[in-house]
């Protein structure tokens, strides 16, 4: 579970004397860890006094040193972004230093603040809740399943932010929300991905396959300033929910927020989604015992657009994913690297300012796969080939971009 351990280059001069915990690691703690790690929040405990810490001291220095916590899996050496949870290496030496040291715990002192992260301030304008509660089993496996979330919205409408909110924190793992216009999926409500009548609603053309990817701890996805994104009129949101295994029956009934955009929209924000279509290499077959790699890119751009945020998204069988730019003069824009997906983690990548993209230029992305029976995430035994489907069994390859038609100045603006 834990990845390799980082070799740190450490000399103790960089670190204080005396490492207690209020001065030095409290404020570590509250920041990185106690937004999720707090009653009713995805982590399985709670981070919010010494007392807690102390208590999974040993703990907490592993999963800091190996950053298997916080969960981050985007290169921050590649690219930065606005919703990024890493710790500084000096971070992560304090906690190991501290915890070496027996925990002291040194002068109480105020609290620091918990983060909130950005957040409307005022109500949704519209919320779309699953018809009825899901009652998830108590078999201790896993379920992932379909809802249908009609929004009988009268007409088309432009939205500033989307949420999306778990009924039941413990239960549900993680969310995709796609919008549907073709109102031809309601029967998937409730199904689960095992249902072979999911591959038939696989092949409708959705009008947004990725609205919005949730996992625990992400924020509402918000559009710059004077941009807002289509909600068309009676769209149907789909959720797909990942409901991690339960020893005990558990309900949940989830919902999804939309925000109105309350100024005036100037630009639209459009999805690009690559995805399987995209391949270059085809056909997209895993075949058993192989890693393959498979490479997409766009074609040039044939205007400059500029990008909002990125989302990759493979299933189990996903090991690295690795996306970039190339421009008509031959920059290479970085957009997103990871060494090592892990399934569970669907995030939706904010970048930290509008990327620009000039007309002309070519988005590349390639992403490995391991069919081996030495992958320990491989869910068939013996391993047989996989190709493409909504299932976690089968494969994808996609890479979800929000983006504006380019304007002058889109370089400078900040996103929230
Ligand atoms: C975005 C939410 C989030 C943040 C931020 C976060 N955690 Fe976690 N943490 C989780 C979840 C969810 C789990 C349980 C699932 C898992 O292990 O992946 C977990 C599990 C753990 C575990 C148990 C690991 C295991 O193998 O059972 C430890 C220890 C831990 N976190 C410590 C921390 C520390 C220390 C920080 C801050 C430096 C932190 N976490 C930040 C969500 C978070």
């Amino acid at each position: 579970m834990l990845g390799i351990l980082f070799s740190m280059k450490l000399n103790a001069q960089q670190l204080p004397a005396k490492v207690t915990y209020y001065p030095h690691i409290e404020p570590i703690i509250r920041t990185n860890c106690a937004p999720c790690h707090q009653p009713k929040k995805a982590g399985p405990f709670s981070l919010l006094t010494y007392e807690d810490v102390t208590k999974r001291g040993k703990f907490v220095a592993q999963v800091t040193q190996s950053r298997y916590m916080p969960p981050w899996h985007a290169d921050p050496q590649f690219r930065h972004f606005a919703n990024e949870r890493v710790l500084t290496d000096q971070q992560i030496a304090l906690i190991k230093h501290w915890v070496e040291a027996g925990m002291p715990e040194g002068r109480k002192r105020k609290e620091t603040p918990i983060p909130q992260g950005p957040y409307p301030v005022r109500q949704p304008d519209l919320t779309v809740t699953m018809n009825q509660p899901f009652q998830v089993p108590n078999t201790n496996t896993e379920e992932f399943r379909f809802f249908h979330l009609p929004t009988h919205l009268p007409q088309d409408t432009y939205i500033e932010a989307v949420e999306f909110v778990p009924g039941n924190h413990v239960a549900v793992h993680h969310s995709r929300v796609m919008a549907d216009t073709t109102n031809a999926i309601q029967e998937i409500d409730g199904m689960s991905e095992s249902d072979p009548k999911v591959k038939e609603f696989q092949t409708k053309p959705l009008a947004d396959a990725f609205m919005y990817g949730w996992v625990p701890g992400n924020f509402p996805v918000f559009f710059p300033p004077n941009t807002g994104k289509k909600l068309y009129a009676n769209t149907d949101i789909i959720l797909n929910v990942h409901y991690a295994p339960s020893p005990i029956p558990l309900t949940d009934q989830s919902k999804v927020n939309f925000y109105f955009a309350k100024g005036p929209v100037n630009r639209e924000v459009y999805t690009l989604t690559m995805n399987e279509r995209y391949i270059t290499n085809q056909p997209f077959v895993l075949k058993a015992e192989t890693k393959p790699i498979f490479y997409m890119h766009t074609g040039r751009l044939p205007e400059a657009i500029s990008l909002i945020s990125i989302m990759p998204h493979m299933h189990l069988l996903g090991k690295t994913f690795l996306a970039y730019a190339i421009t008509p003069t031959d920059e290479v824009i970085p957009l997103i690297k990871i060494s090592n997906w892990d399934f569970k983690w669907q995030t939706t990548y904010q970048f930290q300012s509008l990327v620009t993209l000039p007309k002309g230029t070519v988005i590349f992305a390639e992403a490995t796969y391991d069919n081996t029976s030495q992958n320990p995430e491989n869910p068939y035994s013996p391993v047989r080939d996989i190709t493409y489907g909504w299932g976690s069994k089968d494969e994808m390859m996609n890479l979800i971009l929000y983006y504006v038609n380019y304007q002058p100045g889109d370089e400078n603006i900040p996103m929230r």
